[in-house]
């Protein structure tokens, strides 16, 4: 009896202390709030919980958030693609550093932490829906976000008991939790993910114009990029300049808050060539050029980065005598998975003959077909 007492009276203590510890100012920085793998939600707790963690149920209200989010890439964080590089139980510890972008709570992950131990509180729900709701939102069961729009404030409505305003949802700090490498991942001298340090060095870092000004734009949760013609288009401009013996095509990153492409993955294939009279490519006008940071799919070697830094041009001058009667066309592609394209179809090659076979081949056909064309323009050669 005094055994179960005292033990409720340091229970109960520590609830008290733990909801002071909770008081909202626990986390000063985007980098304690990005600590990883989130700690439990919930610890020690076998009660229902009292808020569900599942986008789904988040999405029962919060709708907008709920439509966006479901058709950007952060809800297919873990797809195919990572599943099939994946053996959690034979090697936790690659699994759990790809986790900690992929899928970075702690119930998300089948392994514990450092010790190599099954965990209790696996969710295989919570861990396929990938970057959602409460890998953002959700800490120690509060939720937190942004300061309030001033129609949505009311005092009366508290769901969820409210919910703990941090500014820096509105940082691009935030958003540097996975978008941006430390020093240690370089290939020839560079972080292989520099997307934060490429913002805050540009104009855009200096004026303060953030990732969420131009992919949450209105706080918009679409999180739309390279996979995106418009967004691309948006982001660039493309000017040609007919001379006697071709054209010069200049793109400009006119418009992109960090280098255009930012990551190795995507690769833009520029093409110049000939038409004969009757509508015939010639294929000894055929000229090509790429953007991008093209690596080995071991990560040992970079062979090219022509990347477009903020504000600066690409040229690609096409200079071969015209004929009469002939045409010449320039098109622009986007290969938005190229690296990935490359890696699955090369593993496919290999013996890996397993259960994975079928993740794999689901991840090819996804990088193969996410191509598109992007901007064709025939010059007037009169
Ligand atoms: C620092 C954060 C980070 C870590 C750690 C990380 N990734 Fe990724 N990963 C990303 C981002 C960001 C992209 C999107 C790249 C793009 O859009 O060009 C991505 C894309 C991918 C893709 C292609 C898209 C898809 O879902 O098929 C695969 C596969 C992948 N990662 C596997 C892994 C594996 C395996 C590991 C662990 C060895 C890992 N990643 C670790 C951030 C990370
Ligand atoms: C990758 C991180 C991330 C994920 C995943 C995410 N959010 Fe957000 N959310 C944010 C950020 C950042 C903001 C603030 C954007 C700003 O202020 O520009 C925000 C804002 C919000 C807001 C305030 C909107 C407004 O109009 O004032 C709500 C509500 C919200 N998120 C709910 C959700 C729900 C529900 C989901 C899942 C379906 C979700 N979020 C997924 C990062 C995320
Ligand atoms: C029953 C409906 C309901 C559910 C379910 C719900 N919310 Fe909310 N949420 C609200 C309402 C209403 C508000 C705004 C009122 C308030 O609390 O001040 C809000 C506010 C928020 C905000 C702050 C918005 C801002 O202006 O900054 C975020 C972020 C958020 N919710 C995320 C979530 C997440 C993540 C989940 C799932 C884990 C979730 N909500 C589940 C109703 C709900
Ligand atoms: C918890 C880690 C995490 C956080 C935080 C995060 N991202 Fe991501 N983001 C990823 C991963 C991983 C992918 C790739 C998913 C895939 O393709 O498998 C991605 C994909 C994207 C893409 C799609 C790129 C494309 O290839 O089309 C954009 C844009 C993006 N993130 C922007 C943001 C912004 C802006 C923020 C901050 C508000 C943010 N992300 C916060 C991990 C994160
Ligand atoms: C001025 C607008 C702008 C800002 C600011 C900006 N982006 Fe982008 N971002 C774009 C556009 C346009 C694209 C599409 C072209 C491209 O892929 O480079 C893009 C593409 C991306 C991609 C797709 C992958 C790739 O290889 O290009 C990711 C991921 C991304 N942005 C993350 C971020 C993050 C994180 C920040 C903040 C540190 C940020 N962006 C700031 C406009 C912006």
């Amino acid at each position: 009896m005094w055994k179960k007492i005292a033990s409720l009276i340091i229970g109960f203590s520590l609830i008290i202390l733990s909801s002071y510890a909770n008081g909202g100012e626990e986390f000063l920085s985007p980098s304690e709030y990005w600590e990883r793998p989130i700690p439990l939600q919930i610890p020690n707790s076998n009660s229902e919980l009292p808020l569900s963690f599942h986008p789904e149920d988040c999405g029962e209200c919060h709708k907008e958030q709920y439509k966006g989010w479901k058709g950007s890439l952060h809800s297919k964080a873990v797809g195919p693609g990572l599943l099939s590089q994946l053996e959690p139980h034979n090697d936790p510890e690659i699994a759990v550093s790809c986790y900690y972008c992929h899928a970075p709570m702690m119930e998300q992950s089948e392994v514990g932490s450092r010790e190599h131990i099954k965990n209790p509180y696996f969710d295989n729900k919570l861990k396929l829906s990938g970057i959602s709701c409460s890998v953002c939102h959700v800490r120690k069961g509060k939720v937190y976000g942004p300061p309030a729009r001033a129609e949505v404030r009311s005092e009366e409505k508290k769901w969820h008991s409210g919910f703990i305003v941090k500014d820096f949802f509105q940082s691009a700090e935030f958003c540097a939790a996975c978008h941006q490498l430390d020093e240690g991942y370089e290939l020839n001298g560079k972080v292989l993910t520099n997307t934060y340090k490429e913002w805050k060095n540009s104009f855009y870092g200096k004026s303060n114009i953030t990732c969420q000004n131009c992919h949450m734009p209105d706080r918009q949760h679409f999180w739309k990029g390279i996979h995106d013609p418009e967004m691309v288009r948006d982001g660039i401009s493309i000017e040609t300049y007919p001379n006697e013996r071709g054209a010069k095509l200049v793109i400009t990153n006119s418009g992109v808050g960090h280098f255009f492409p930012t990551y190795v993955t995507p690769l833009i294939v520029v093409k110049g060539f000939m038409l004969d009279n009757k509508g015939k490519l010639i294929p000894s006008s055929m000229k090509e050029s790429f953007i991008g940071r093209k690596v080995s799919l071991d990560l040992t070697q970079e062979f090219f980065d022509t990347r477009i830094a903020p504000q600066k041009s690409f040229e690609f001058d096409y200079n071969q005598a015209f004929l009469n009667g002939n045409r010449l066309i320039f098109k622009v592609w986007v290969y938005p998975d190229k690296f990935y394209n490359e890696f699955f179809e090369n593993m496919l090659k290999g013996d890996n003959i397993g259960i994975k076979n079928n993740e794999l081949e689901e991840a090819w056909k996804n990088s193969s077909e996410s191509s598109y064309l992007l901007w064709k323009k025939e010059i007037n050669t009169e």
